[in-house]
């Protein structure tokens, strides 16, 4: 091949390698192969998100017995905190949760015992235009649970806070 053929050939592959990357970069809901997706909506668990702000914490009684946490990335953080609604395209909610349980230490505190769900929520508004502009995960040891459970995540969020963008937890100060 002529030099300056295949200079030029390889300068079109480095750029298709760069638009790749860089709109992986930008479309976090898009799985990349590695990481398991939810059925339905492809979402996988965040990288980064144990370094994301406290939006709030919640606990459920029995059966599931629950201690849990919402935090959001940056995107939703800021939503939040200027009250915009809805939430832009990017903004991230994941929802950790953990079996409570009486601390050995001080009988009268309840703490977290071992970890059950991590949940995520994923604004797209175009990807998840059917389900109010949000993906949904819930993944059990890092596994998406089965597209069933996946079914109920947009109805119940919808039919009970319709009006906050299907976002049940307030920011708490
Ligand atoms: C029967 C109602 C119900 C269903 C079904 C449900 N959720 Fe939720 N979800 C809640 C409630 C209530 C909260 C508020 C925090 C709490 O009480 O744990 C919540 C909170 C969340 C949050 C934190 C953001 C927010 O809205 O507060 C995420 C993320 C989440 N759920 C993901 C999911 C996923 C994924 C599914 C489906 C696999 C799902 N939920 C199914 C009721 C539901």
């Amino acid at each position: 091949m002529h030099p300056t053929r295949l200079a030029s050939l390889l300068i079109v592959a480095s750029l298709a390698a760069t638009s790749l990357a860089s709109s992986a970069k930008d479309t976090p809901a898009k799985p990349p192969a590695h990481k398991p997706a939810s059925p339905i909506y492809g979402v996988v668990v965040p990288d980064d998100y144990r370094q994301w702000q406290l939006v709030g914490v919640a606990t459920e009684d029995a059966p599931l017995d629950e201690l849990r946490a919402v935090v959001g990335n940056r995107i939703a953080i800021d939503a939040y905190r200027l009250g915009k609604l809805p939430f832009p395209d990017g903004a991230m909610l994941v929802k950790l949760a953990w079996k409570r349980q009486r601390s050995a230490e001080f009988p009268p505190a309840t703490v977290p015992g071992s970890a059950t769900t991590v949940q995520v929520m994923v604004k797209d508004s175009k990807r998840y235009a059917s389900s109010g502009g949000w993906g949904y995960g819930r993944f059990v040891d890092g596994k998406p649970v089965d597209k069933a459970q996946h079914e109920t995540c947009f109805a119940c969020h919808n039919a009970l806070v319709k009006a906050r963008d299907d976002v049940f937890t307030k920011f708490m100060p």
